[in-house]
């Protein structure tokens, strides 16, 4: 019978329409609907590869019904291509579709390739169909999921209804795969199903959208400190694109805070443009000192666009002083880690008071004296008039001279300040192992010569010795005082 058909078929004209490809998981029920417009005429279904004829007998596992072929349920086997036929008068019209099933995998649980038309919607609102579900028979959606997992959010977000989900408010995070688990009944038997489709969310900028507002919460309680200043911040979501009526506003029991008639209290508002176009409006109600009767008011933001209008309201409440307050704490602390630092001082000084004297005295000392001496030295070379110097033998076996001879050699030679007076208490005869500046001043001026019979009588002022060297002092008027030079 079957091998006649075959041969009727291909001596009338065939004609081929389309071809579509059906995709469904393993062991649930399936339904697949004959592509052609069949007009009422009988179908007859059967498999491409071997054109074995499907029955149309209830009961089979696979069995055809008029345009539908029917899978209950689906096997790993059932994979492959099927082919429809409608016969007319002078010639047939066939299509063809191919079925997947695909196996449950962990987490997995629709077909990688959905069949189904994508489904929009607008930030206002979101509605999913579940597909297929009209093919069947007292079809009752248990679950819904997205993205295989079971729908999660606040409650009144997502709402069902017979063949749809709604989704309130949807935002671009509600993007995803939906699968709607539902169960049939076929000849008495339960049958699960679940069909998967995209939502995607569109975002008309033209169409308005109610206003969100996103801080503070209804409800919410702000710690306040009596007598201090506390800014209340509230922010709203106004639509997308600058909104021709944006307003974000405080009001303290019904009455706006820019009409009370009090300085206590200032608003300031701003709007500005944050992300994908979204337009945000924030104010700030600042209380410049908290006061007791504040605490009994409602405080309520009120954000408004051209759709809608939102509104939360927050109470103050005084914060409860805490004993161990953190900052006084470190404050304590601080004090406390102070005085103990100041007390192990004042004991280590104590104790090593003489240690540490005497080592300032090493370390400072040797600038301090260098300083002094050096300094005092050449001040009083400076103020002196006359350089006596007592030539000895010593003198001239001294390699250098010290210090002080060298700065008033330096006065009289240089810079002329000081006349020199040179004794020569003995005889030292060839002057060759003097210095050069006083070889040279020998060369100018001569000695004083002490002569053996000055010993006779020596301070005999008027000896010739004495004379001389009063005769080579300044004039003045205590001629007693002879020892200027150094
Ligand atoms: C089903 O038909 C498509 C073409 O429509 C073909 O590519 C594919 O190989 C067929 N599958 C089987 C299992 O024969
Ligand atoms: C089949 O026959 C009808 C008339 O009975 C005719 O109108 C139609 O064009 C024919 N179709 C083909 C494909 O020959
Ligand atoms: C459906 O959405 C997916 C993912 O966003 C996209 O890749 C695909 O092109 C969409 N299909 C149609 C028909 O728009
Ligand atoms: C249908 O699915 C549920 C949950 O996934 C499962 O517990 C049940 O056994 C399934 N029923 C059949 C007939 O496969
Ligand atoms: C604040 O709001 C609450 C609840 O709506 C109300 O009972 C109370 O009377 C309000 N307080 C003032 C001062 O309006």
């Amino acid at each position: 019978m079957d091998l006649l058909q075959l041969i009727l078929l291909s001596t009338f004209l065939s004609v081929s329409v389309t071809s579509e490809s059906f995709h469904a998981m393993e062991d649930e029920a399936l339904v697949v609907k004959c592509p052609q417009d069949c007009q009422n005429r009988t179908v007859k279904w059967y498999h491409t590869q071997t054109n074995q004829l499907i029955p149309a007998e209830e009961g089979g596992r696979i069995h055809s019904s008029g345009r539908f072929l029917w899978f209950l349920p689906t096997s790993k086997e059932d994979s492959g291509n099927y082919t429809c036929v409608t016969h007319y008068s002078n010639y047939t019209k066939q299509s063809t579709v191919s079925v997947m099933v695909y196996l449950h995998k962990q987490g997995i649980c629709f077909p990688s390739q959905i069949r189904y038309p994508n489904d929009t919607g607008t930030l206002t609102s979101g509605r999913i169909v579940c597909p297929t579900i009209d093919n069947y028979e007292k079809a009752t959606i248990v679950k819904w999921y997205k993205d295989c997992k079971p729908l999660q959010g606040p409650r009144e977000k997502y709402s069902m209804g017979g063949k749809y989900l709604f989704i309130k408010r949807p935002q671009k995070t509600d993007e995803g795969h939906y699968t709607c688990h539902f169960t049939c009944i076929h000849s008495g038997n339960i049958y699960n199903v679940s069909a998967t489709r995209i939502f995607r969310v569109k975002e008309d900028v033209s169409s308005p959208m109610p206003s969100q507002i996103q801080y503070p919460t209804d409800n919410a309680v702000i710690q306040v400190e009596s007598g201090s200043p506390v800014n209340i911040s509230c922010g709203a979501f106004l639509g997308i694109g600058k909104q021709n009526i944006a307003v974000v506003t405080w009001e303290v029991n019904g009455i706006k805070a820019e009409y009370l008639n009090t300085s206590r209290f200032h608003e300031d508002h701003q709007f500005f443009m944050r992300g994908d176009r979204g337009y945000y409006g924030e104010s700030i109600l600042t209380i410049e000192e908290v006061k007791e009767e504040d605490l009994l008011s409602n405080f309520t933001c009120t954000a408004l666009n051209e759709i809608d209008h939102v509104m939360v309201t927050v109470t103050l409440q005084l914060k409860v002083p805490c004993k161990g307050d953190n900052h006084s704490t470190y404050t304590t602390i601080g004090i406390l880690v102070l005085l103990s630092i100041i007390a192990l001082l004042l004991i280590l000084y104590q104790f090593f008071r003489i240690d540490i004297v005497l080592l300032c005295q090493r370390i400072f000392k040797p600038y301090k004296t260098q300083d002094d001496a050096a300094n005092a030295l050449e001040m009083r070379i400076q103020k002196s008039r006359r350089l006596i110097i007592i030539l000895t033998p010593q003198l001239i076996q001294c390699e250098e001279f010290g210090y002080e001879h060298q700065i008033a050699l330096y006065s009289a030679l240089i810079q002329n300040n000081i006349k020199v007076i040179l004794l020569e208490m003995e005889t030292i005869g060839n002057y060759a192992g003097l210095q050069e500046s006083l070889r040279y001043i020998i060369k100018q001026q001569g000695t004083i010569k002490w002569k053996e019979k000055h010993k006779e009588c020596p301070h005999a002022s008027n000896s010739k010795f004495w004379k001389l060297v009063r005769y080579h002092m300044p004039l003045i008027h205590k001629p007693s005082q002879l020892n200027h030079a150094v």
